[in-house]
């Protein structure tokens, strides 16, 4: 397959497309690298040892967009690209919208006008809103996003379930994101966040290569086992191969469907700090301080349609995340800056 990987110089596409490299696909990057590096398609193209093309232009310009889908037949579409940091979408409500819907549309409009009708697409759990149960399945009623990045991918689901309703011919996977971490075990590529990270496995990371003093753990008064929040983590190269899974089905089938992509297990913030810790054998100081806004107790999913209907499921376990996250960090004190 030949295949347009969006926002494809980012952490879960670059691992992403060295897979479907691997699979013996072919891919092609489109990337404005706001959040990304182009030394990142670099490395990929050097483990692959195969070529991908980058074009560096924003999927939101429809006269950049249409030059490459007419430069380029394209089997399928991964679309990756879109801003996805929560804090900053709640500063930035209007970017977030106009940038995550926008590119959306524009590719959609793009494709159709190409005749290339099968995309996979990035979702995440966040669609579930605050959930009544876990495990969380793809057919439960989403009741709400508590932030606007989740609110654009929720609203991106909907516009793609009304292409798929409207013309039988195309093929969407909207594949939701339980939280991916760790990097490829060569150690060359991983998650390169800007300035301070966001998330748990880059601030640990942070914190035992010294950049930063200690975790801040958000809460331990949650109803979960040891009071810290509980998720799904889940390895970025199990993620990747749930990609190329995907790409097969759309190919094969039509109309849309959703795919949760998680392992199914939950682990608390201490089990993370903990496993990291025997793993690498060093130390992650923590402070327990108070929860952030907008953080639920727990949130793992329901794996069974990933393995019926692409015959996915992850194969990596935390000790795994663990040591390839640390790997990439020791590595690259400065991720991809030299
Ligand atoms: N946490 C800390 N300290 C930190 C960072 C995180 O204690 O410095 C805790 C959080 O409270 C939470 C857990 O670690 O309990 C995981 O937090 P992350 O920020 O790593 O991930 P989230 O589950 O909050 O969010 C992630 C992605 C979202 C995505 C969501 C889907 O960041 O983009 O998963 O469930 F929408």
């Amino acid at each position: 397959m030949h295949i347009l990987l969006t926002g494809g110089a980012g952490y879960i596409a670059t691992h992403t497309c060295l897979q479907l490299l691997a699979a013996g696909h072919t891919a092609v990057i489109v990337d404005n690298f706001v959040n990304s590096k182009p030394e990142a398609v670099r490395r990929t193209e050097e483990l692959a040892g195969k070529k991908v093309e980058l074009i560096e232009a924003d999927v939101a310009d429809r006269a950049a967009m249409e030059a490459v889908f007419s430069a380029h037949h394209f089997d399928a579409v991964i679309h990756f690209a879109g801003l996805k940091a929560v804090g900053e979408s709640v500063e930035q409500p209007l970017r977030y919208y106009r940038n995550n819907l926008d590119t959306t549309l524009t590719l959609c409009e793009t494709m159709a006008a190409h005749g290339c009708k099968r995309l996979v697409f990035s979702s995440s759990a966040t669609v579930y809103g605050v959930p009544d149960k876990v495990p969380l399945r793809e057919d439960m009623f989403c009741k709400g996003c508590t932030n606007p990045y989740g609110w654009t991918k929720y609203m991106i689901e909907k516009i793609l379930q009304g292409v798929c309703n409207a013309d039988p011919e195309w093929s969407v996977v909207l594949l939701r994101y339980f939280n991916p971490i760790g990097a490829h075990e060569s150690g060359r590529i991983g998650e390169n966040p800007n300035g301070i990270p966001n998330n748990l496995m880059p601030y640990i990371t942070a914190v035992a290569a010294g950049r930063l003093s200690h975790l801040n753990v958000y809460g331990n008064d949650y109803k979960t086992h040891d009071g810290t929040g509980v998720r799904d983590y889940l390895h970025v190269m199990d993620l990747a191969d749930g990609h190329v899974a995907a790409c097969d089905y759309a190919m094969a089938h039509s109309g849309c469907e959703i795919i949760n992509l998680g392992t199914g297990i939950g682990y608390s913030v201490l089990d993370i700090v903990n496993a990291f810790e025997r793993v690498n054998g060093i130390k992650v100081p923590y402070v327990i301080g108070p929860r952030r806004a907008g953080d639920v107790d727990m949130v793992y999913a329901d794996p069974e349609k990933a393995k019926r209907l692409l015959g996915w499921s992850a194969k990596r376990n935390l000790d795994d995340m663990c040591r390839d996250s640390w790997r990439w960090q020791k590595n690259n004190p400065n991720g991809y800056e030299a």
